[in-house]
């Protein structure tokens, strides 16, 4: 196993969590997101709990800037073993409400930007014999919900990618996973980081999404896990 991972969206929340669980257990990442500073306070913290880290700061919605990421990557950490495909945004409206950009920024990052790592990193992990990719979706990617349709069909979506891309790239020892968890304490759609006292009684923490990921990119070699949902325990 190559202990090296790309993580998209690493200045917070999930992708944060990710980043430190890759810390903790001493591997080398490359933390790619716009904000330069808040990729920096990770990567120190990454550092700080004995891994590596490189940073990126890019929009991924921008065409070439994916590419620019996975070359980065390569070119900092020699190998890349896994990529997790995490940047994602959400903006909840009624369907007479719904705004063309609104729609079009969900499906460019949530959709566009993760095809666009995975068409980017293939042919190097193709060239490595084989490599794990993690597509952070939502449980929202098994239902529906009100005010969310475009955030949920962007997370069917990479569903549906990552099915497809299961069955055509398994023969090249490249494994992909879906993720799905449901409410998880972050900033996500400008909620207040660390959530309110009612949600933390209630909410899932990043540690929990890390703990899954970190769990796929070190599976066995015959082993290929397809999809993981999680659900908060309390549901009433
Ligand atoms: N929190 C939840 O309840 C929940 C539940 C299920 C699934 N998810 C999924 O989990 C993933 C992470 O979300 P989160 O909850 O951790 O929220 P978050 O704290 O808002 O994280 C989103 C990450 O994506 C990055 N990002 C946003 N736009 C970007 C762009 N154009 N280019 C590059 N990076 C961009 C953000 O960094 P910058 O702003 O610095 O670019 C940030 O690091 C998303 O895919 C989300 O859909 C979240």
């Amino acid at each position: 196993m190559t202990k090296t991972a790309l993580v998209t969206g690493a200045s917070s929340g999930i992708g944060r969590g990710i980043a430190h669980k890759f810390g903790e257990e001493g591997w080398e990442v490359t933390l790619v997101a716009r904000r330069k500073s808040n990729l920096e306070k990770v990567a120190k913290e990454v550092e700080d709990a004995g891994g590596k880290a490189h940073i990126f700061a890019t929009d991924l919605t921008e065409e070439g800037n994916p590419d620019a990421a996975v070359q980065f990557a390569i070119d900092k950490m020699g190998k890349v073993g896994t990529l997790v495909n995490n940047a994602g945004m959400g903006r909840f409206e009624m369907v007479p409400d719904i705004k063309d950009e609104s729609y079009q920024e969900q499906f460019q990052l949530n959709v566009w930007a993760c095809m666009a790592m995975v068409r980017s990193i293939v042919p190097h992990f193709k060239k490595n014999k084989g490599g794990q990719i993690v597509n952070i979706g939502s449980i929202v990617g098994y239902l529906g919900i009100s005010k969310g349709s475009i955030y949920s069909s962007t997370k069917w979506a990479l569903r549906g990618l990552n099915e497809s891309w299961r069955e055509e790239l398994y023969p090249d020892n490249i494994k992909v996973c879906y993720v799905g968890p449901g409410f998880v304490l972050t900033e996500f759609n400008g909620r207040k980081e660390g959530g309110t006292p009612e949600e933390q009684e209630w909410a899932m923490v990043p540690e929990n999404v890390a703990h899954v990921v970190y769990c796929v990119a070190t599976q066995g070699p015959n082993s290929d896990i397809k999809e993981i949902s999680l659900q908060v325990l309390d549901r009433s």
